[in-house]
């Protein structure tokens, strides 16, 4: 069993914010204080001698990694994500990978429709047309119009926590409400008054299309050029889960060709966003930088979360089941309790 003490290693990737970075300060802890992701050098030099890492999900944790880091006794990602982490190879060797969950679920959700809106009624375009004084005419018939949202269908796919909490948000613009899971939720759908829809029904029916699906091998291109084919041209697709859950650039086509009305999105196959994405030069496009979850409530508490994460394993207990990713791995290195 592994007690805390003052010599505990752990190599923290990024600054996080309080009150995580104080509940650590009785660990030695190497920081990358850059705002920058470290290198995979950097990774691999720093965890060599550490009993535990405070990860974030732009940091790849394989088995690499893993060979180098043989005191390693927890991984802690502040993240809901965990696609970035050998959760295999982690149990195999005794190692506790444990997460965010759901934390950032009703922050992730308010951005979610922050996006809906903003893409159905021009918001990011009407405000760039007042900055850069094109507003000439003080009332007009025909203005950036948009789109209803109320009244309006939205189909989610993927209907976890944050899937859930936007069909809670949708409920109160009257929305016809469609999702689409690996499995039917009965419960969710009295309490949410949500219909269950094959996934080709949903794409074809909805009026915005919100991905809410957690990263897999079965999600990965999901959304590709046939799936975007049965939208509808005045649909719009709502990115706030994974780039890699839509092939961008069949996207790309589909919104040069007006095949959609348009698309907001939060994530992207590769961020950031190079320089050269023909994304950035569409007007029927919102951009955002990955920013789901970043308001201060909900990073503090992530924060908070996965440092008592960290904590408790260094400690010997065990850690919250609604954090551990990896429950297999209490037989391969049981804790206290
Ligand atoms: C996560 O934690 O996986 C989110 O994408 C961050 O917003």
């Amino acid at each position: 069993m592994f007690r805390i003490f003052v010599g505990n290693k752990v190599y923290m990737t990024r600054k996080i914010p309080e009150p995580g970075l104080s509940m650590l300060s009785k660990c030695q802890v190497t920081l990358n204080k850059k705002s920058s992701a470290p290198s995979r050098t950097e990774i691999m030099k720093n965890i060599a001698d550490k009993d535990a890492l405070l990860c974030m999900l732009s940091d790849r944790i394989d088995a690499e990694v893993m060979d180098v880091a043989t005191d390693l006794k927890v991984i802690s990602s502040y993240s809901t994500g965990f696609e970035h982490i050998d959760v295999k190879e982690a149990t195999a060797r005794g190692i506790y990978v444990t997460y965010t969950a759901d934390i950032l679920a009703e922050a992730t959700a308010d951005l979610t429709f922050a996006l809906i809106l903003a893409s159905a009624r021009n918001i990011i375009n009407a405000d760039r047309y007042v900055r850069e004084n094109r507003w000439k005419v003080g009332w007009s018939p025909d203005l950036m119009l948009g789109y209803n949202v109320h009244n309006a269908t939205l189909g989610i796919i993927g209907l976890g926590r944050i899937g859930a909490a936007v069909a809670r948000r949708a409920r109160g613009f009257n929305m016809k409400i469609l999702y689409h899971n690996r499995d039917r939720n009965l419960q969710m759908e009295r309490e949410l008054g949500a219909t269950y829809s094959e996934l080709d029904e949903l794409l074809a029916q909805s009026d915005f299309v919100s991905i809410h699906a957690s990263l897999n091998n079965k999600s990965s291109g999901l959304i590709d050029k046939t799936k975007l084919r049965l939208m509808k041209k005045t649909a719009f697709l709502i990115n706030t889960a994974r780039g890699q859950v839509v092939n961008e650039a069949d996207l790309v086509r589909a919104l040069k060709n007006n095949q959609i009305a348009g698309a907001a999105l939060d994530v992207f196959e590769k961020e950031p966003l190079t320089r050269a994405s023909p994304l950035l030069k569409m007007k029927n496009v919102v951009l955002l930088p990955h920013i789901g979850s970043a308001t201060y409530q909900t990073r503090s508490k992530m924060s908070e979360v996965a440092a008592r994460n960290l904590l408790d394993v260094l400690d010997g207990k065990d850690p919250d089941p609604a954090f551990l990713v990896n429950p297999q791995v209490k037989s391969v290195r049981p804790l206290g309790g």
